[in-house]
């Protein structure tokens, strides 16, 4: 394994995509060429990826996009060549779901803006045979898997454990003997690993690190963020849906380097004890007041000179003015309460009408 730092060519294909600026309807149709491209599974598991970045990609702002997700694809779990892979590759939304078995024909629910999930991918498994060669990506911690085809991959922290059906690979480690366990990031259900592949100069998120995650959800995009800090560092993972949090606490009795908290993340002070200053605030938590959300939690635990990384959805801020606008106005918001805004990346074709947003935080002006 070489320490060169590298980029991957999903990243390459990815930001040049982004920068051609295409029609919409042309762009989607090279923006699913491109999803097919990065597949790093037989047929059936691409079909399920394919179809769910249909769901995704051809949404039209205001309902307007297609109405299925993709099929799911078949489970595939091959082993081969020093290489084993298990599970399901990248389904659309909802990709891992099919788990070992693959998943049925899935039916994205319609949305507002930005039209409909995909559906349900199945679990296909890269194809026997493949040599895949694990490297370091340029973001420490963050890795790709280089087979037929190339994925990013984070190392599992909990070996032999999927999280949520999610492919694993496992490669020989530097003892003999031993095996080295990654699992793949499915850009379409996290939107940190979309903004990695479409190019983002610098995550702030690296081994070591500690980072408070608010909008954990079910803890899927944590528990890659949970392999990334690694065993030195910490996720702080804040969700407020009680559904979500036993999903998340679950989650986290296996990666102990996550703290879940259920709680409100308006209310910092709710789980002030639980905390120290963290290095990180990532903030997915898809609200209107979302930069008062990351200027509270800021205020609180970011250390002078931290970071925020922030995904912004359009849609949930203003769902009537165009998503460009949107996003200015959020940079705004977060220079005010004392945000440096360094990157800002659109989500495209992992996600319509997002943006990601990263800005490092000055306490002392
Ligand atoms: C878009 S989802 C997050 C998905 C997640 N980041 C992932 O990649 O798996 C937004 C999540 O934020 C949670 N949320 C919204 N407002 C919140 C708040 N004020 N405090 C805590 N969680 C909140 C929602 O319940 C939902 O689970």
């Amino acid at each position: 394994m070489s320490e060169a730092r590298l980029d991957s060519t999903v990243s390459w294909r990815t930001s040049n995509l982004q920068k051609l600026q295409l029609r919409p309807f042309f762009s989607a149709f090279l923006l699913n060429l491109a999803h097919i491209l990065i597949m790093a599974f037989g047929e059936s598991g691409g079909r399920g990826g394919f179809g769910g970045g249909r769901g995704g990609g051809f949404g039209g702002r205001g309902g307007r996009g297609g109405d299925r997700g993709g099929r799911g694809g078949r489970g595939g779990g091959v082993r081969g060549g020093g290489v084993s892979s298990r599970g399901g590759g990248f389904g659309g939304r909802g990709g891992g779901r099919g788990g070992d078995r693959g998943g049925g024909r899935g039916r994205g629910a319609p949305r507002g803006r930005g039209g409909p999930r995909g559906g349900r991918g199945g679990a296909g498994g890269a194809r026997g045979g493949a040599n895949v060669v694990i490297e370091p990506h340029r973001h420490p911690g963050v890795f790709i898997a280089k087979g037929k085809e190339h994925l990013l991959v984070t190392k599992n922290l909990v070996p032999g454990e999927s999280v949520y059906g999610e492919k694993r690979i496992s490669v020989a480690g530097d003892v003999e003997g031993t095996k080295v366990e990654y699992r793949v990031w499915n850009p379409f259900r996290s939107k940190l690993a979309a903004g990695i592949l479409g190019g983002l100069e610098d995550i702030y998120i690296a081994p070591g690190k500690k980072v408070l995650y608010l909008g954990a959800a079910s803890g899927t995009s944590v528990s890659h963020v949970a392999d990334v800090v690694g065993p030195t560092g910490t996720v702080y993972a804040v969700e407020f849906s009680n559904r979500s949090g036993r999903d998340l606490i679950n989650m986290a009795k296996k990666r102990t380097n996550v703290i879940p908290i259920v709680e409100d993340a308006r209310y910092p002070q709710k789980y002030r004890m639980l905390l120290s200053l963290v290095d990180v605030v990532f903030a997915d938590v898809a609200q209107p007041d979302q930069a008062r959300i990351v200027a509270l939690n800021a205020h609180q635990f970011l250390k002078d000179g931290g970071h925020v990384v922030i995904s912004i959805k359009a849609n949930c801020i203003d769902s009537l003015a165009p998503a460009e606008a949107v996003f200015s106005s959020e940079v705004e918001k977060l220079k005010a309460e004392r945000f440096k805004p360094l990157e800002q990346l659109t989500l495209e074709p992992y996600e319509r009408d997002h943006a990601m947003v990263i800005a490092q935080y000055v306490r002392h002006q």
